[in-house]
């Protein structure tokens, strides 16, 4: 069943989820992100006056934060000094926390943390299945590191029988799918409860990078026919999970392009700060506000907010240059 929002009335008084970026430093660079990008804005820390007021006002608000805190922007979180303790604080009041990470720095003692931290759900980008190709796609040599990182980490989540869920991320980018088998198959043995391989394929980020698709086809399925194809040989293909551009499809089929859902449901907060409208606005084009001078509920409910929605409810996404790029408006949540 589609929820479709077309009201001011249906905005909750605070965001269902939100994006919070630590920090947008990496210590890796990937092809296909804008993180490397000569165009990418200023890079910093999150301050821990800026991370108090936030966890202050997230805790104050938990009940209406149903799909919980991601920590992730565009960077690598881990190298951010407080990361564990912010998961550590969200948890201790019962929000549901996830993490999203490339897994260089999630060595036996910050695995341990995080289990221990009762973290709901662990995003590891790993994106490739041998070293030449990692290489490649995320521009520094530490596949053997990040390989003995995810196995620590699966074992130990194993042995001690944590709830956490641990994703895989495997981007399909353009034709890699043999990689996507074999990463399957490589991890088929550690992968414990509700773990997954998580395949979609790459994004122009709404025009903000090189398109590395193999075709620009939204209504191309072929992650879904490559795992029926692995199906059909034989494997089990339980663990693997690929995009569905089903759904998008239907609503256009039926309704045409909908106003975005996530402008009635999260929020994106940078590490300056800075609230954005979603998560793919990766280099701050539409910043509504500063959470230092203001705070997050204000925001959500500010004018400028609602003019945005008011916007996609009239349906003139032309007027925003990234929403009229974007074909990922209805995919999640
Ligand atoms: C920007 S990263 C930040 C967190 C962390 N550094 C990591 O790599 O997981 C968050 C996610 O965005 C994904 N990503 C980056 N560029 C992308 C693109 N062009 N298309 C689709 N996903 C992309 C990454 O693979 C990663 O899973
Ligand atoms: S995808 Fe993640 S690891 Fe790769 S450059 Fe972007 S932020 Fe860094």
């Amino acid at each position: 069943m589609i929820q479709i929002y077309n009201s001011l009335s249906q905005v909750p008084v605070f965001p269902k989820a939100i994006n919070l970026e630590l920090t947008n430093y990496c210590n890796l660079n990937c092809i296909m992100c804008t993180n490397g990008k000569d165009n990418f804005r200023g890079k910093g820390y999150m301050s821990n006056e800026t991370i108090n007021k936030i966890l202050d006002e997230v805790i104050e608000n938990k009940h209406m934060l149903i799909n919980g805190v991601d920590i992730c922007g565009v960077g690598e979180p881990l190298l951010h000094p407080e990361a564990i303790n912010v998961i550590n604080k969200l948890k201790f009041y019962n929000i549901r926390t996830m993490i999203n990470t490339n897994g260089v720095l999630l060595d036996k003692e910050v695995a341990a943390d995080l289990l221990e931290s009762r973290i709901d759900k662990i995003m590891i980008s790993l994106d490739a299945a041998n070293r030449e190709s990692y290489k490649k796609i995320k521009g520094i040599d530490v596949f053997e590191k990040v390989i003995d990182n995810i196995t620590n980490l699966l074992i130990l989540k194993n042995r001690k029988s944590y709830r956490t869920i641990i994703q895989i991320n495997m981007l399909n980018m353009g034709e890699n799918f043999s990689e996507i088998k074999d990463a399957l198959l490589y991890w088929a043995e550690y992968l414990g409860e509700n773990d997954v391989i998580y395949s979609r394929q790459v994004k122009t980020l709404a025009g903000e990078v090189k398109d590395l698709r193999s075709s620009t086809d939204i209504t191309r399925n072929d992650l879904k026919s490559f795992k029926k194809a692995l199906e059909n040989e034989g494997i089990n293909t339980e663990k693997l999970v690929v995009e569905d551009w089903e759904q998008i499809i239907e609503v256009i089929k039926n309704y045409g392009k909908l106003p975005c859902r996530h402008l009635w449901n999260y929020t994106m907060i940078f590490y300056n700060g800075d609230v954005t409208i979603c998560c793919i606005d990766f280099n701050g084009k539409i910043v509504i506000d500063n959470v230092n001078n203001s705070s997050i509920k204000k925001i959500w409910n500010s004018e400028k907010y609602n003019n945005f929605r008011k916007i996609f409810i009239s349906k003139d996404y032309e007027k925003i240059d990234l929403c009229s790029k974007c074909n990922e408006w209805y995919k999640c949540w």
